[in-house]
């Protein structure tokens, strides 16, 4: 277990979603049969994370609390706060200090998703670093929407870029940090941006200037989606679907892999699942409880 503390950022307006988003917050949205805040929430539960930061919107914080509750059902603890504006991933570090306190931190976007059978193994080591920070690499078809990394000849990584107009490689920066405790200092110095952000691309500039910045690339057995526009939207829910369809596991189940990490027992999965026993998510929750790898950690499948 962990100490390292975990912060999800579903802020952000989603415009690019409108109007869908006009009334709800895009990480509330569904990608194929759950909200799109479970992946991220899984993705850090994975790791081991079981306190967690949910940063919202004023407008969405009630529907989040709705949804997630105090996480106590999920053997874990989530606590609440809002960001403003808009104003950039590492103003989440500002917002979150108090959380933070004297621990490390991951923080993971509340519209990314991870999938892949190295997810586990790279989630674990980024967070066995106690010193420095650890961002994710992953080559993508249009690098210049993300952050960029750049590498010399040997492969070194010697710079980042945020959505370069020429990017010098196809390597996109996820949306999933882990940073040690000098975070909180290094996020008090960063000025905004020219889009008026405080931009995670500096922050991690500054670790990689301190040579305190590791990049792990996720190759090409990992799945990074997007769910930006609505066409990536369909096209995660499809790669869930067919997963799911065909291995009859769920991807991204917060009540499975709270189970699966011992934080609740048969009885409370049982209650789990008797609460959502209508949709067919409840049918799935209950066949957990007898499958014959039950407990196995080797089909655990990443979120
Ligand atoms: C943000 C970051 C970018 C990163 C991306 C991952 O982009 O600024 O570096 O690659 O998330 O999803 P934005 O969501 O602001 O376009």
């Amino acid at each position: 277990m962990t100490s390292r503390k975990g912060i999800i950022l579903a802020g952000g307006l989603g415009k690019r979603l409108a109007p869908i988003t006009s009334a709800i917050s895009k990480q509330l949205i569904p990608v194929y049969d759950k909200p799109m805040i479970y992946y991220s929430l899984s993705t850090l539960m994975l790791c081991g994370i079981k306190d967690i930061l949910i940063i919202t919107t004023p407008d969405n914080q009630s529907n989040f609390k709705q949804l997630l509750g105090d996480g106590n059902r999920w053997g874990m603890n989530f606590s609440y706060a809002i960001q403003q504006k808009p104003e950039g991933i590492a103003q989440s570090i500002l917002i979150a200090e108090k959380f933070i306190s004297d621990k490390s931190v991951a923080i993971a976007l509340g519209d990314n998703i991870f999938h892949g059978n190295d997810l586990v193994k790279l989630l674990r080591s980024a967070d066995s670093r106690s010193v420095g920070g650890t961002i994710f690499a992953y080559p993508v078809r249009d690098p210049e929407r993300y952050g960029v990394v750049q590498f010399d000849q040997s492969g070194n990584v010697v710079g980042i870029e945020e959505k370069p107009k020429e990017p010098t490689s196809r390597y996109a920066i996820t949306g999933l940090y882990f940073y040690d405790n000098t975070v909180i200092e290094r996020a008090k110095e960063l000025n905004f941006s020219a889009r008026c952000e405080l931009e995670i691309t500096d922050l991690n500039r500054k670790y990689l200037i301190d040579q305190l910045l590791k990049v792990e690339i996720m190759g090409r057995g990992m799945a990074w989606l997007d769910t930006g526009t609505i066409e990536s939207l369909q096209d995660a829910s499809l790669y869930i679907r067919t997963l799911e369809h065909r291995q009859g596991l769920k991807v991204g189940c917060p009540e499975e892999i709270a189970w699966r990490q011992g934080w609740i027992n048969d009885d409370q999965l049982e209650q789990l699942a008797a609460d959502l026993m209508i949709s067919g998510y409840g049918e799935y929750l209950e066949k957990l409880l007898k499958l014959e790898d039950r407990k196995s950690l080797s089909s655990f499948h990443p979120g």
